[in-house]
């Protein structure tokens, strides 16, 4: 099929490419040296299938810093897609609102991100076949791809904002200290994926597009609990605008009218 758009799919949202045809379907362990999620809500899927006759590869699922997996196992999939051909990754996840004016189920396209889980998928011994030893962040998540998923998003009025996601190691959810913290040094969003898939796409040189689906706002002066199965609710709520977005896109990035 050779698809060159790969999906990553985050907490809540495994069916965000409904309607497609021809689905192949490999469990996570079923693949050599994949990583499986131990994390329920993370169907741990490989899904290559075909939007509009549109090759892609979907990941249902993705294993995180959290469960105990090192840096370049989290992102072994991403090094696999690069193998593949893939050269657009969109990636989806859960995450926790810090700007006060973000609302749950809110979607949220990443224009940055800061890294706070202390660890790197490019710490070790380099291999200049994957790209640069000190890739470039200076625009990780490419403004063209941000550009187009706002004028997608304003055109069908799927209502969506750009923001800095703040990636933490977790699983433990913030304090509202840290929370004041993420909110001084500039983050709107917060979660505990993405940062280091990004870091590895950048340097193998696969343009990425992060969308969040803001499932909790966390309030400091008046903290609320959350809890997995709220976080799961909402995220599935906000899927089926997710999946009018991401459906919308794909066959412009393909370089397809729609
Ligand atoms: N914190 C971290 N990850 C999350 C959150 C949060 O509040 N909500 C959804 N994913």
């Amino acid at each position: 099929m050779n698809p060159r758009i790969a999906i990553i799919t985050g907490t809540g949202l495994a069916n965000l490419v409904p309607q497609t045809t021809e689905r192949i379907t490999i469990p996570y362990s079923d693949i050599a040296h994949f990583p499986v999620s131990t994390v329920q809500s993370h169907s741990g899927r490989l899904v290559c299938t075909r939007l509009d006759g549109i090759p892609l590869l979907i990941m249902e699922g993705r294993c995180h810093l959290y469960e105990g997996y090192d840096p370049a196992t989290v992102t072994f999939p991403v090094r696999i897609m690069k193998a593949l051909g893939i050269e657009t990754l969109l990636l989806s996840n859960a995450a926790g609102g810090i700007d006060p004016s973000l609302c749950p189920g809110d979607i949220l396209l990443i224009r940055d991100h800061i890294n706070l889980t202390g660890e790197n998928a490019l710490v070790g011994e380099h291999d200049p076949a994957w790209g640069d030893r000190f890739p470039d962040m200076s625009e990780a998540y490419p403004k063209r791809l941000r550009t187009l998923a706002t004028q997608i998003a304003a055109d069908r009025n799927i209502s969506c904002r750009e923001g800095v996601y703040a990636g933490l190691k977790g699983p433990s959810l913030e304090t509202p200290a840290e929370i004041r913290f993420l909110r001084a040094i500039g983050a709107d969003a917060v979660g505990f994926s993405t940062v280091q898939e990004v870091i590895v796409a950048k340097q193998c040189a696969i343009e990425v597009l992060g969308l969040s689906v803001i499932t909790n706002v966390h309030r400091p002066e008046n903290p609320i609990a959350s809890s997995l199965a709220e976080i799961v609710e909402v995220a599935g709520r906000t899927s089926q605008r997710l999946q009018k977005l991401i459906t919308a896109m794909i066959p412009i990035i393909a370089g397809r009218q729609v």
